[in-house]
C-alpha cells in the first residue's frame, strides 16, 4: 500500500534536504588553526612516523620501565638544587610542579623535533674541574658528575655536614680522571676506558640489550639468568677492546675485588680516625677542623665508593686515590 503520492514524496525529501543543509551550515564558533605540519606536511604524517605499528618505541619503554631513571623515585627531589638531576621537568629547566621522572622527554625532544634526537650532547665542564668530551653520552656527564665540593680541602677544612663528599654519582669524573682529591707529590694515571670508549657511559651501559633487563634503555648491567646473576659483556667484547681473548665477567683478574678491598682499607683507616661513621657519612665537627690529609681521604672514599664501578670506570684512577689516601693518613 502506497502512504504518500508522489508529490508528496517528493516535497517530504525536498524538505528533508533543506533541514539537513541548515545544520551543516550552522557551525559553531571555529577552533585556533593547529600547529603546521613541518615542512607542510599535515600535522599528523609526522605523528605516524613514531606512532604506528611499528614496536621500536614499545621496545624502548618496556627497557626504560626496568632502568633505575624509571624505578628510582629519588624524582620527589624536587627542590632548587635536586631537580636539575633528578626530575625530568628539572633538566629541561621546565615548570615542576608535578615532576616526573627521567624519560623519554628527558633525553629526546620527540614533540619538538619529530625524531629522537638528543637533548644535548655538547662537552661538560664538570664542577669539580676538567672536561667530560665523549660523544652521545655527554648527556649522561650533565648529571652523573660530582658536586661542588663544600667546603673545598684545605689544610683547615670544618666539616659541617655528613654529607660531606661528591653526593651519588661522580662516575663521569671517574671515567674522565678528574676530580677526585689528588695530593702533591702522587701520580694518578687513567686506565685505557678514560681514552679508549669514545662515546663513554653508553657503549656499555646501553649495549645491546638483553630483553627488557640490561642493556639498552635499561642502562642496567646485571641481569638475571637461570636464577644467577649475569654481566652484560657484550659492550666489552667488541673489536679493539676485549675481544680476544672475550671477557665472560666484569671481575677481570678480581679487579673490583682489588678495588673493594683497598676501600676497605680506608675505610677502616677513616674509622679508626673518627673521620667516618659506620654508615660510610663523615663525621661532622664544628669545633675542630680536617686537614688536607683527612678531608682529602674522606672525600677520595666517597668518591670511589659512590662512583659504583668496584674500579671498572677507570681502575688506575680508583686504586691511586685509595692508596695515596691510605698513605697520607698514615702519616
Ligand atoms: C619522534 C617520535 C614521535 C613523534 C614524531 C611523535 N611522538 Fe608522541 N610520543 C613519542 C614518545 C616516545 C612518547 C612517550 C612514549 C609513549 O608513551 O609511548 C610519546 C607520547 C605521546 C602521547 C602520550 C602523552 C605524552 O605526552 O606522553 C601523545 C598524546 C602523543 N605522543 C601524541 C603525538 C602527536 C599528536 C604527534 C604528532 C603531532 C606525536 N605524538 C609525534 C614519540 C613521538
Ligand atoms: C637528568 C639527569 C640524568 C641524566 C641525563 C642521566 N641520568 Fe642516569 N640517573 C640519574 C639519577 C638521578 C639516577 C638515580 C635515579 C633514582 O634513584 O631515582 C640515575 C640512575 C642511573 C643508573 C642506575 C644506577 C643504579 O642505582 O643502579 C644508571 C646505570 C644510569 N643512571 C646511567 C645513565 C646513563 C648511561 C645516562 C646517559 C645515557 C644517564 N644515566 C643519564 C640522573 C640522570
Ligand atoms: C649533579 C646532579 C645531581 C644533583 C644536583 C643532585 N643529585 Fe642526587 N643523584 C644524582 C645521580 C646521578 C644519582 C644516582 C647515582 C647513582 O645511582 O650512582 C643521585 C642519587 C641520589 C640519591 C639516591 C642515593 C641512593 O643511594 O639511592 C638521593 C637520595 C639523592 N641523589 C638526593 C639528592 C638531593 C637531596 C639533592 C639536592 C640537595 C641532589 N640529590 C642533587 C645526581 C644529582
Ligand atoms: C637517560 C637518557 C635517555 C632516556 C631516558 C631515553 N633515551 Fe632513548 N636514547 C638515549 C641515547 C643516549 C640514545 C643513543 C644510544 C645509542 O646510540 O646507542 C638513545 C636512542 C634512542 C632511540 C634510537 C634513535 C636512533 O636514532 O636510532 C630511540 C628510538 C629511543 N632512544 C627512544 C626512547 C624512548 C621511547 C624513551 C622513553 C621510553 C627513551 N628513548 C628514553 C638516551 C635516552
Ligand atoms: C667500560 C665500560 C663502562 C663505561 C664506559 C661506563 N660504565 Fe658504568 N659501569 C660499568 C661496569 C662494569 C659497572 C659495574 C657493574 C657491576 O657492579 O656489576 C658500572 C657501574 C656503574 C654504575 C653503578 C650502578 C650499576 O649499574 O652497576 C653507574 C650508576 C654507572 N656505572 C654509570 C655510568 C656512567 C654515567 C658512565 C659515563 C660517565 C659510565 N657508567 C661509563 C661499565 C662502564
Amino acid at each position: 500500500m502506497r502512504v504518500f503520492s508522489n508529490s508528496v514524496y517528493m516535497a517530504l525529501v525536498v524538505a528533508m534536504c533543506i533541514l539537513v543543509l541548515l545544520f551543516v551550515g550552522c557551525e559553531g564558533e571555529k577552533g585556533a588553526q593547529g600547529p603546521a605540519g613541518l615542512d607542510g606536511d599535515p600535522g599528523t604524517a609526522n605523528c605516524i612516523t613514531c606512532h604506528n605499528d611499528d614496536t621500536d618505541i614499545v621496545a624502548r619503554v618496556g627497557q626504560w620501565e626496568n632502568s633505575v631513571h624509571a624505578t628510582g623515585g629519588n624524582f620527589e627531589r624536587n627542590s632548587g638544587s635536586c631537580a636539575g638531576c633528578h626530575t625530568s621537568e628539572g633538566f629541561v629547566g621546565a615548570n615542576a610542579d608535578h615532576p616526573s621522572p627521567i624519560g623519554c622527554f628527558t633525553c629526546h625532544t620527540p614533540h619538538t623535533s619529530y625524531d629522537f634526537t638528543l637533548r644535548t650532547t655538547a662537552a661538560v665542564d664538570l664542577n669539580m674541574g676538567g672536561t667530560y668530551d665523549k660523544g652521545e653520552s655527554n648527556l649522561c656527564a650533565n648529571c652523573h658528575q660530582a658536586r661542588t665540593l663544600s667546603p673545598a680541602v684545605t689544610d683547615t677544612t670544618r666539616i659541617l655536614s655528613k654529607r660531606y663528599g661528591p653526593h651519588h654519582g661522580p662516575q663521569a669524573n671517574m671515567l674522565a680522571g678528574d676530580g677526585g682529591y689528588e695530593f702533591a707529590g702522587y701520580s694518578y694515571p687513567n686506565s685505557a676506558h678514560t681514552n679508549a670508549v669514545d662515546d663513554g657511559c653508553i657503549e656499555c651501559h646501553m649495549a645491546e640489550p638483553y630483553g627488557a633487563q640490561a642493556g639498552g634503555h635499561t642502562m642496567n648491567l646485571t641481569y638475571l639468568y637461570h636464577g644467577h646473576d649475569e654481566d652484560l659483556v657484550d659492550g666489552c667484547n667488541v673489536e679493539d677492546c676485549h675481544d680476544s681473548p672475550e671477557l665472560e665477567e666484569f671481575n677481570r683478574d678480581g679487579t673490583m675485588d682489588d678495588i673493594d678491598a683497598l676501600l676497605d682499607e680506608l675505610r677502616t683507616a677513616l674509622m679508626a680516625n673518627g673521620l667516618l661513621d659506620d654508615e660510610d657519612y663523615a663525621i661532622p665537627d664544628t669545633l675542630n677542623t680536617r686537614t688536607k690529609a683527612e678531608a682529602g681521604s674522606i672525600y677520595n672514599f666517597k668518591f670511589v665508593l659512590e662512583d659504583r664501578s668496584h674500579g671498572i670506570h677507570n681502575t688506575n684512577y680508583a686504586e691511586a686515590l685509595l692508596q695515596s689516601s691510605i698513605d697520607e693518613l698514615a702519616k
